[in-house]
Formats: C-alpha cells, sequence, structure tokens
C-alpha cells in the first residue's frame, strides 16, 4: 500500500488496535481472521504498521511509536526521540521560535521541534513519507505548529522562518551514500543553505565525517547516547562557530563539540595538542565514542591528568581514578605482552567466569579470543581485558571497571 489514507481512516485506526501486538508469529492466521471481515489490502497494510512501530518503540518509545505512522525507511532514518529533543532545545536556547525542517521523513526532528515550542514548516518530496509526518503532527496532537509541505527542499521558500534544520537522505538504493555530494540533497546545497538562514542552523551529517570536511565556519558535534556515538551534526551561526576563523581551537581545525546523552554533558574544544605518551598507571580510561570523533581526547587527558598508552591510541592511562562522563574507568591489575596461552593460563589461576574483551589498535577479532581463552568459566571472577598496543607494542592489560570513590 502506498497511501496511508486507508489506515487513518475509522476502520483502519480500529485494526491498527487490534493487531498492535500481534506476535510476528501468528501473523499469517491473524491476517487470515481479519480477511473475513475486512479488505485484504488494509489486513497487510495495518499489519505492517504495527510491525514498524514495533521496530520504532527503540526509537520513539513505546507510547509514542505505538500512536505514529512509519514507512520501512522512515523507521532506519528517523532521528531517535533523545537526540531530536537535545537538538530541539539547543535550537531554543539559541533563540530558534521558527524552523524549515528540510527532510523531514516521518517528523522524527519536526516532532521534537514543536515540543521545544518551535513552529515547524516541515518538507518532504516523497509522498508517503510527507503523509506519515503529516499523521504523526496530528496523532501527537502538534499539527498546530508543524505545517507538513510535500514538496523538493531546494524549491521551498523558507523566508518567515529564523533558520533551516537540514538531514539530508544519506543512503541510495545500493545502501549508505559516503559521498557528501551524492546525499539528497547535496551537502554543498545544505551547507550554502544553513549560511544563508537569519537564525542559527544545523544539518546533519554522518558521524564518520572526516574533519577537513568541517567548513571553517561551522561547529561540528557529535552526539553519543548510552555510549553510542548516534550523529554528527554542523552548527552555522553559533558563538562558537562564528570563533572558529581565529579561536584556539582552530589550530586543529575548527570548534568541536562532544554531546553525550542523557544529560546532556557536552564537551568542548580548546585546541590543545595531544597528550604525553607514558606508560601505564594504575588505571585505564575509554573515551566516549562522541569524545573519540571529535578528538577530544586531549581534552580528557587533561581533565584526568592522564596521557596515552600510545600515540596512536585513544586509551588514556592516569594514577588516580576521576570519575568523568568522558570516559570509563578501569582498574589495571596487570600489563603483559599479548599472549593467548598466558591469558588463558591467568583466567584459570584467578578463577575467572566472565571475560569482556575490548579492543583499539589489535587485529585479534575479541570473540573468537574469548572463546579461545575462557571456553568455560572457571569461577566467578570478572576481569576486562584490553588488546591494543603500548609504545608500538602488542598488550593486554588487565582490569576491571573502576568502583568508588576517586582517589584524586
Ligand atoms: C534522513 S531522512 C530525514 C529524517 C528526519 N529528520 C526524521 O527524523 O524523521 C531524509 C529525507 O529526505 C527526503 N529527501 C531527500 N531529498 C529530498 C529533496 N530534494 N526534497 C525533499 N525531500 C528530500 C527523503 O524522502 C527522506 O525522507
Amino acid at each position: 500500500m502506498n497511501d496511508l489514507a486507508p489506515l487513518l481512516t475509522p476502520e483502519g485506526r480500529a485494526l491498527l488496535e487490534e493487531v498492535r501486538d500481534t506476535d510476528p508469529a501468528h501473523e499469517l492466521a491473524v491476517a487470515t481472521r481479519l480477511r473475513r471481515e475486512h479488505p485484504a489490502e488494509l489486513v497487510s497494510a495495518a499489519l505492517g504498521q504495527a510491525r514498524l512501530r514495533q521496530r520504532a518503540v527503540a526509537k520513539f518509545g513505546e507510547e509514542d511509536a505505538r500512536r505514529m505512522f512509519f514507512t520501512p525507511n522512515g523507521v532506519e532514518q528517523s532521528t531517535r526521540a533523545s537526540v531530536a529533543a537535545y537538538r530541539a532545545r539547543r535550537f531554543t536556547e539559541l533563540g530558534v521560535t521558527s524552523v524549515a525542517d528540510l527532510c523531514c521523513g516521518i517528523g522524527g526532528d519536526a516532532i521534537a521541534l514543536a515540543r521545544a515550542g518551535i513552529r515547524v514548516l516541515a518538507v518532504d518530496r516523497d509522498p508517503l513519507t510527507a503523509a506519515a509526518a503529516r499523521a504523526n503532527a496530528e496523532a501527537l496532537g502538534l499539527a498546530e505548529l508543524i505545517e507538513v509541505r510535500e514538496a523538493d527542499v531546494t524549491e521551498v521558500d523558507t523566508a518567515g522562518y529564523d533558520t533551516v534544520f537540514v538531514d539530508p537522505a544519506r543512503r541510495g538504493g545500493r545502501g549508505r551514500i559516503f559521498d557528501p555530494e551524492a546525499y539528497s540533497p547535496p551537502l554543498s546545497w545544505a551547507i550554502a543553505t544553513a549560511r544563508t538562514a537569519p537564525r542559527a542552523a544545523a544539518l546533519k551529517i554522518a558521524p564518520g565525517v572526516p574533519h577537513e570536511a568541517v567548513p571553517d565556519d561551522a561547529e561540528a558535534e557529535w552526539i553519543s547516547d548510552g555510549g553510542d556515538v548516534k550523529e554528527a551534526v554542523l552548527w552555522f551561526g553559533t558563538e562558537q562557530a562564528s570563533r572558529s576563523e581565529q579561536g584556539p581551537a582552530q589550530a586543529k581545525g575548527g570548534p568541536f563539540r562532544a554531546t553525550l546523552l542523557p544529560g546532556p554533558r557536552t564537551l568542548l574544544s580548546r585546541g590543545l595538542p595531544d597528550p604525553p605518551v607514558r606508560p601505564p598507571g594504575r588505571y585505564l580510561y575509554e573515551p566516549d565514542g562522541a569524545v573519540i570523533r571529535a578528538h577530544l581526547v586531549a581534552e580528557v587527558a587533561e581533565q584526568l591528568d592522564g596521557g596515552l598508552i600510545d600515540e596512536t591510541i585513544a586509551y588514556i592511562t592516569a594514577d588516580e581514578h576521576r570519575p568523568t562522563p568522558y570516559a570509563t574507568a578501569y582498574e589495571i591489575t596487570d600489563v603483559l605482552p599479548f599472549n593467548a596461552k598466558k591469558l588463558k593460563a591467568l583466567l584459570r589461576e584467578r578463577g575467572v567466569g566472565t571475560l569482556t574483551v575490548k579492543k583499539r589498535g589489535s587485529a585479534v577479532e575479541p570473540e573468537e579470543l574469548r572463546r579461545k581463552v575462557l571456553p568455560k568459566p572457571h569461577g566467578t571472577e570478572a576481569v576486562t581485558v584490553f588488546l591494543t598496543r603500548v609504545a608500538g607494542a602488542p598488550t593486554m592489560l588487565l582490569g576491571h571497571p573502576a568502583t568508588g570513590r576517586s582517589t584524586g
């Protein structure tokens, strides 16, 4: 079905309610029964929508996902609610009261913007996607703040809005698109549009974007949620962005920001030189992915009075335990040249039952190693092993998450 309208009728809505918790294993039987009373096409549309809603719970939460409408691409490409809400708050803090959401998809960002009190023009050229965005604004009671328009964003007049938010499609028929000029619309169009906005504008890009690709007049922000990097955003017209041409951060190529959700906790680049390389101390810190992507390991190392175990590896070592949201601390008990046999013997000797394998700068396959060195539990101890390099040499560091109070 390429039209949402039948699902929005009273019959469609009742059917959606009826199939909402259908177990995929029973779908066929449920469909056969419902087809006796409803058109076959409507039944399969309702079952398909129920499946999409179940998938969307992880991004939108149970309560919203159960009321919203999705397309398969719309679920995949939408911004998760936590990230969209954070960004919407940032827009309001920047004084923005209306946004043209260019490439709105099913409305992940538009919904969060409206919930922050922002008036939204939500534009998408795909008819089914635009219909879903409209249905979502309606279903969540936000229709007064969100105007959905089915159009090509390059042809939309955004005068009358404080700014733009652009979330280009980064997937094509053959999967993920890496060349920013192959985004739809191309990144250069999105940048030019953001630059001319009267107030701070934002556009979403892939988290793997090389730092060289960040324009000099933009602030780049990497956002993680629960430790996983979710996306990167280029901001134009923020205080940090406009300072970038002369600021100290420019030494390393622009103001970069790492934001960790929930929180938010946010860290800005100060253009620090790389941290010193030093021998492993009592603690090893694993920086959050957003910190690593934003190249802010030096900023965190400074807070911890730490250094790197290797100049090319983003593990920080320090002598003290200083709890920080930007890195997970481990207390290290052993630092040894990498040797699987030796590791196996150590785990047996120490009665280890659970082994967590982490790696950075090692070609070893963690799961394979875990099976090899701990084929069965020897006891109840839990150990974390880091496979990495220390001053260039393949090394294993054993330890466990640091607990308790700061030793600093
Ligand atoms: C990554 S999704 C947007 C997701 C959205 N921010 C959300 O949270 O739900 C990109 C959307 O851009 C739309 N799109 C791509 N090129 C477009 C264009 N030139 N004009 C309008 N929409 C476009 C696609 O149809 C797709 O729905």
